[in-house]
């Protein structure tokens, strides 16, 4: 078979093809095509290819080429074809298409809102802020100085066993355990190495302890730590604070109460409770930060006192809006999340 031939044949097939391609309006008319030129073992391409054996020899290698050159085509026409019509473009569904109507409503885009637990934390700044409380942060992850043995909490204490904490299975630098803080005091500590008194920050954060979910717990939940260190600092300024802020929080009918209690790192202390529906729900610890936590942090007791407070934030938004069940801020379902 002469050179001219066949490529005069593989010409007008590839111009076919692109013809055919190009008119097909829908998937199916498109999968006809297809299988007519580009079908594995009947298409037309194929029987073309097939003569490619009966070119001169000499001839072959320039038939070969031309033959690559004209399937590249053929199949870009074909890629072509099958986008146009996956974008529903093709002619005859644009001319089916509505004329665009300038006239109708807009579709209406649903604004997302931050979740309750940030909402609050938002607010306890606030009120702290007024009271003159800074915003300070620390890591959630912490190594036993910080989170158990500044705040006087030796080693035999049963607040350290495994069973109470999420240790990590990564050790720190010094070979040292490493824990999700299961408290947010430890910013106590952070702070006060590197600040000279006098202090008065708050702390906000995430806390992580293996108790189980129930409608007041939580495995993870967050906490505000309160501290404040300088001369002369007393119990009654402890109460003061905290009844000024739960007033401010929770509103003027709230009733709280302190009832004696014990953290090894306050002395004396206290849990903080506020009445709900006949009932006392505690929601914080707070004391006199002890001596030993004053000195483990270079600061001289003879010189400074303080009280230090740590409240459960979800409890505070809970009694705030009526929340009954804790878990309710962590199923992501819309529907509550919704509401504040
Ligand atoms: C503490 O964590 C102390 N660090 C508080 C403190 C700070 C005392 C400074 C003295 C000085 P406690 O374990 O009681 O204390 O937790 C404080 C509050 O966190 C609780 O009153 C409660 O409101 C909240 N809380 C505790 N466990 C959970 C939990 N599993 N889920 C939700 N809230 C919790």
């Amino acid at each position: 078979m002469a050179l001219a031939e066949f490529l005069e044949d593989l010409d007008e097939l590839a111009d076919a093809a692109v013809a055919a391609f190009a008119a097909a309006t829908d998937p199916k008319t498109l999968e006809s095509a297809r299988i007519e030129f580009l079908g594995a073992k009947k298409g037309r391409l194929k029987t073309v290819q097939k003569k490619m054996g009966q070119v001169d020899k000499t001839d072959r290698p320039a038939a070969g080429k031309h033959f690559n050159q004209l399937k590249q085509r053929i199949d870009q026409a074909f890629a072509a074809a099958r986008a146009r019509l996956d974008q529903g473009a093709s002619p005859a569904r644009q001319s089916k298409k509505e004329p665009f109507d300038p006239t109708l409503p807009g579709m209406s885009v649903t604004l997302g809102r931050r979740h309750p637990i940030t909402q609050t934390i938002e607010e306890l700044k606030e009120i702290m802020g007024r009271l003159g409380f800074h915003v300070a942060d620390g890591p959630e992850i912490e190594d036993a100085w910080h989170n158990f043995e500044a705040l006087n909490i030796p080693p035999e204490h049963p607040a350290r066993d495994p069973l109470e904490n999420f240790y990590l299975s990564v050790a720190g630098s010094n070979d040292e355990p490493m824990l999700l803080r299961s408290q947010t005091s430890t910013v106590q500590i952070r702070v006060m190495e590197h600040t000279p008194p006098p202090v008065r920050i708050i702390s906000l954060g995430r806390v992580y302890r293996p108790d189980t979910a129930d409608a007041t717990h939580y495995p993870m939940f967050h906490q505000m730590e309160g501290l404040l260190i300088d001369t002369r600092v007393t119990m009654a300024d402890l109460k003061s604070v905290l009844r000024m802020f739960a007033t401010s929080y929770l509103g003027g009918d709230v009733h709280i109460r302190f009832r004696p209690s014990f953290f090894p790192f306050t002395e004396p202390s206290v849990e903080v409770d506020y009445q709900w529906n006949d009932q006392w729900i505690e929601f914080g610890g707070a004391g006199m930060v002890d001596p030993n936590v004053l000195e483990a942090v270079g600061y001289d007791p003879e010189q400074v006192t303080g009280f230090a407070f740590g409240l459960g934030v979800e409890r505070l938004c809970m009694r705030r809006h009526n929340i009954t069940d804790i878990r309710e801020f962590y199923k992501n379902d819309v529907r509550f999340l919704h509401q504040f």
